[in-house]
């Protein structure tokens, strides 16, 4: 089977190696050679293990190639690329999250029967799109927790074991590679909601895009938070969350505190986990590496190995007519709340600040005030129970206007 590589990066050039150095075991277990004969870059690569073109077209046009592999990353050029390839019946195989985030269900259509493979686009070497679309079809997914997009664990992981400072991990995560010189695709929270969305397009059929979802990033987490977290048994994690009820799937991508005892709050570092609940399994975790060359090479290779055995599944998202679920508006999101609000020091604060609360029917499940920061502010935390997130907005939106409130309140939800 012959493969073009589009794109010669981080992925494509593991893809190349992996291909050439583990051929034996390859062959063995498809049955036939998967060759990488051409790919494509925009620069000139010198030393590369297979020719590199910087034409397109001179790929795109040969007859001879049977898998067409798209690591180029980006949006728009990568969707103009992979249409023309479906409409030539041309099988694709693809890592670009970004993408499929916005064009999963243009490009289901475009390949009907032919194989479309993402393995790689969610969870790097974790091959959660098999277990959701085959291992677990037998479920109803009731839920799917994941820490899906490694810079921001290994940030949170570090502020918390380590007591850092926000500004100063980032700056750590980015001498080590973890992070990009521009991190605020992965600590905003988008990378990870690209990710959940195509979770949620084979767990429920779900056609959001990004802009429907709530996302939030990490960036406003401050030690203080920390410290709260782990006086109260919590640890903080960026996760993706589907969760569905009845006919309604709640999609949301924020920082979350997370009891301790859950298996998904061990998961640290720049590791990725995902947990799924099924009707019928009940919880299941998948742990991994989420990025890395080589790691992510693994899933796109898995990929051609069942296109050479005629075996990667169609239709694309395993469903073969519509699924009965809609978005839930973000507004009736129901769930606990984490509140920090740095307040003068005054009487009468706190219960204008509770008498708000029950305006907005939340209750307090627990209080705490840190040693004062300086002479005339405190900061408190709240935890509250079950309340929905419309109420929570609305008593932000009026605690922003008291005078007696110091900076911006900071909420995070809790699970
Ligand atoms: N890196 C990871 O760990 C990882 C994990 C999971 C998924 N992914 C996904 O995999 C894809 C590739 O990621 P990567 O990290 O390998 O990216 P990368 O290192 O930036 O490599 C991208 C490659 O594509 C080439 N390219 C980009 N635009 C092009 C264009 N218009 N024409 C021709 N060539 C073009 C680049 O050429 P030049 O070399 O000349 O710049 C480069 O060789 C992305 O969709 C990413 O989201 C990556």
């Amino acid at each position: 089977m012959k493969v073009a590589i589009l794109g010669y990066g981080t992925v494509g050039s593991a893809v190349v190696k992996a291909l050439i150095e583990n051929e034996k075991i390859i062959k063995a277990r498809c049955g036939q050679n998967i060759i990488p004969v051409i790919a494509l870059a925009r620069s000139v690569k010198k030393n590369s293990l297979i020719p590199v073109t910087q034409n397109a077209d001179e790929i795109l046009n040969r007859k001879d190639i049977d898998v067409f592999v798209e690591l180029m990353g980006g949006v728009k050029e990568p969707f103009a690329i992979i249409k023309q390839l479906l409409k030539k019946k041309k099988n694709v195989v693809t890592a670009n999250k970004a993408m499929l985030a916005y064009h999963r269900y243009e490009l289901e259509k475009l390949a009907s029967n032919l194989a479309f493979g993402y393995e790689a686009s969610v969870a790097g070497a974790i091959p959660i799109i098999k277990v959701l679309k085959e291992g677990l079809s037998a479920n109803h997914i009731l839920n799917i927790k994941g820490i899906l997009n490694g810079t921001s664990n290994y940030i949170l992981t570090h502020m918390s074991q380590k007591g850092s400072d926000f500004k100063e991990v980032l700056k750590r995560a980015q001498e080590l590679g973890y992070a990009e010189a521009d991190p605020s695709f992965d600590i905003e929270g988008f990378d990870a909601a690209h990710k959940l969305l195509i979770l949620a397009s084979i767990a429920y059929g779900i056609r959001a895009v990004p802009e429907d979802i709530l996302i939030e990033g990490i960036s406003g987490i401050s030690n203080e938070d920390v410290y709260f977290a782990n006086e109260f048994g919590f640890t903080i994690k960026l996760l993706g969350v589907a969760k569905a009820q009845d006919s309604k799937v709640e999609l949301r991508v924020h920082p979350t505190m997370l009891s301790k005892n859950e298996m998904i709050a061990k998961v640290d570092g720049v590791m990725n986990a995902v947990s799924i609940r099924g009707d019928m399994l009940g919880e299941s975790l998948y742990y991994g590496a989420g990025a890395g060359g080589l790691a992510t090479a693994s899933a796109v290779i898995s990929d051609l190995l069942d296109i050479a055995r005629g075996q990667l599944k169609t239709p694309m998202f395993g469903f073969k007519s519509d699924m009965k679920y809609s978005l839930l508006p973000i507004e009736d999101i129901y769930t606990k709340y984490y509140l920090r609000l740095k307040v003068e020091d005054k009487i009468g604060v706190l219960s204008k600040i509770t008498q708000m609360m029950s305006e907005n029917s939340i209750s307090i499940d627990s209080f705490l005030q840190k040693p004062k920061a300086d002479e005339t502010y405190s900061t408190l935390f709240f935890t509250t129970h079950h309340t929905f997130e419309k109420s929570i907005k609305n008593l932000i939106h009026t605690l922003k206007k008291q005078k007696f409130i110091k900076t911006s309140p900071f909420m995070m939800r809790i699970e």
